[in-house]
């Protein structure tokens, strides 16, 4: 599948759906239109069991992705109200992310900047190669960010690493990544793939019901206590003491066999 002209691809493997930001000629950075099609995608893998975890990478060695695509802002940015009408174009694709249902993994290489670093705030887990680069370069644009990248980002690191990167607008490498606990693991350049195969094929071979209802369990535990659906996190828990997978891993553990999980 293609979106955007080409700039978002998104394919299936295995249970195991790729994203990949292409635009490399400009490391990745996001247009308004790669935004739209990454809502698209999520979308249509958000239901059913062909995709059971996603990856999201950019395509070359160069970027994850370097942020927005600047070179839109003189046009669909340049005031107040055409950031509103920006926003309104932008953010089903942040919020299809943010509410995805199943695991994301964002694959890290060279640069993650800016909106890009947002992208992978929404991930679940983070996996960047040695030579990735992080930062959040907004107060040099004279941009400010609203409160759900911050908030993601305050619930990563806290606020006093949050409050460095967003008031220096400085770019930290991965060492420092892993250590403040922006990215969950850096390995090697060469590695990179294989490392992010291994753990998305681990994960769709779990229990989708399990997989995804404790997403949902660590997304209600993130909410603001006055609007967390504690009614929800019952429904997750009771519905997989109900369910086919449940007997066929406890009939699999018993039998000493891996599980086959349906997903249901
Ligand atoms: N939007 C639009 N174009 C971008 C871009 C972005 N976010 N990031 C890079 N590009 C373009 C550059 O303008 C350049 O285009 P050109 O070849 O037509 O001159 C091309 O990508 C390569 O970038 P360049 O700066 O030459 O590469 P580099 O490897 O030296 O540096 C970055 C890469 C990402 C560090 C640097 O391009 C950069 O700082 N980009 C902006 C990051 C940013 O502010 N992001 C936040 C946006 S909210």
């Amino acid at each position: 599948m293609q979106r955007a002209g080409g700039k978002l691809l998104a394919e299936v493997e295995d249970g195991v759906g790729l994203i990949t930001f292409n635009q490399p000629e400009k490391r990745n950075a996001m247009s308004v239109e790669m935004w739209e099609g990454l809502r698209d995608v999520l979308d249509a893998w958000a239901e059913g069991e062909a995709v059971r975890v996603v990856v999201l990478t950019g395509a070359g060695h160069k970027a994850f992705v370097s942020g927005a695509d600047i070179s839109q802002f003189e046009q669909q940015r340049g005031s107040d109200d055409a950031r509103r009408e920006y926003d309104r174009r932008v953010q089903p694709g942040a919020a299809a992310l943010a509410r995805f249902p199943k695991p994301v993994i964002a694959r890290i290489r060279g640069y993650c900047l800016g909106g890009g670093l947002a992208i992978a705030l929404r991930a679940d887990i983070r996996i960047a190669a040695e030579d990735s680069e992080f930062g959040i370069p907004a107060a040099r644009l004279g941009i400010v960010y609203g409160f759900d990248a911050v908030r993601q980002l305050v619930d990563l690191v806290g606020p006093g690493h949050a409050r460095m990167l967003l008031y220096t607008g400085a770019r930290i490498d991965a060492e420092e990544a892993v250590r403040i606990g922006l990215v969950n693991r850096i390995v090697a350049d060469e590695d990179l793939t294989e490392t992010v195969l291994d753990l998305a094929r681990t994960i769709a071979d779990n229990a989708p019901l399990s997989v995804r209802g404790m997403k949902r369990v660590v997304g209600e535990v993130l909410r603001d206590p006055a609007e967390r659906d504690l009614d929800a996190v019952e429904a997750a828990v009771a519905g997989c003491f109900d369910s086919l997978d449940y007997r066929e891993g406890r009939r699999a553990f018993m039998e000493k066999r891996p599980p086959r999980f349906v997903g249901r």
